[in-house]
């Protein structure tokens, strides 16, 4: 298999934070690490950069968790990626994720992703190539959801433009949610570190992207019906994430958000390395799955 080409991208995973809504469960250990379920919270936001062809990644966590990620993914070979790790002193927001991370980036374009994400969706890979392709500013992603309130809600006037980003408004002027995956161009860390904390003393994301749509350089992408955008920041919302990955992959037979079986698929493994995982995992559920693709790739 010709492997694909790697983005000149480079991406963020940030998997900090203290995960307060899911306590006592994320007490002892990191909310992200935490199963959706047959695998780790994270797999599946590193399975969305892996898509967009993005093989350098950093890892934003706690200073305490740092070694329990690092034990979990490694250096990143086995999937053909490179991964570096940063710590997250305190949660300051999401937008410190591209101060921590300048040194990383080092001027690269970015996306950056929240590790309690999940994005699935046929077609999510054109999407992810599309945002990666553009050079100047950046894009972002809305997904009409339910209850706004709890989300940076875009709104769009009369002729469809963005109007504007707002962070958690108690009157939502849309129900379109701006999701946690964010592809900006190589200006994120200055433009980041020009930014005031808000009333509640974070940087807040929404303000850099508003300093984007200002510049008119921001592209909002929507996310159809045919998409989930799951939610894992509750109890109920962790469980309900984890019983629609298990309705699919028990009917199909087939991964969802696998950065074993996309690492595969773009060629950065090969079969042998592959199966070799496959086999690691043999007695698990995620094992199995992973062992009928390596057949179905035989076939
Ligand atoms: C964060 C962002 C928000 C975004 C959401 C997506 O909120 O601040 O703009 O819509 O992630 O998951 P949080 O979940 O940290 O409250």
């Amino acid at each position: 298999m010709t492997p694909i080409t790697p983005s000149r991208r480079k991406g963020i995973v940030l998997a900090g934070g203290s995960g307060t809504r899911l306590w006592p469960v994320t007490l002892g250990t990191s909310k992200q690490l935490l199963p959706v379920y047959d695998k780790p919270m994270i797999y599946y936001p590193i399975s969305v950069l892996m898509q967009a062809a993005i093989q350098e990644i950093a890892v934003i966590t706690t200073a305490e968790d740092q070694g329990n990620f690092m034990r979990l993914l490694g250096d990143g070979s086995q999937w053909g990626l490179s991964l570096t790790y940063i710590v997250q002193p305190q949660p300051d927001g999401l937008a410190q994720a591209y101060i921590l991370a300048r040194d990383f980036l080092n001027g690269a374009p970015s996306a950056l992703v929240l590790g309690d994400n999940i994005f699935f969706g046929q077609g999510l890979q054109d999407s992810l190539a599309k945002a990666d392709a553009k050079e100047l500013g950046g894009t972002v992603f809305g997904y009409h959801v339910a209850d706004p309130e709890r989300y940076g809600i875009v709104s769009f006037d009369a002729s469809g433009r963005v109007k504007d980003l707002v962070e958690k408004p108690a009157m939502p002027q849309s129900n379109y949610a701006v999701t946690g995956l964010y592809f900006l161009d190589g200006r994120a860390p200055a433009l980041a570190s020009h930014l005031k904390p808000s009333a509640r003393g974070e940087l807040e994301i929404v303000d850099l992207l508003t300093a984007y749509l200002h510049e008119g350089t921001l592209d909002v992408e929507t996310l159809g019906r045919g998409y989930a955008w799951l939610d894992t920041g509750t109890c109920a919302s962790l469980l309900d994430a984890g019983n629609f990955v298990r309705t699919l992959t028990e009917r199909q037979g087939m991964q969802v958000g696998s950065p074993d079986e996309i690492a595969f698929k773009m060629g950065w493994i090969d079969v042998g390395a592959f199966a070799a995982r496959a086999k690691m995992f043999g007695k698990s559920a995620y094992g199995k799955t992973l062992g009928t693709l390596g057949r179905d790739t035989a076939q």
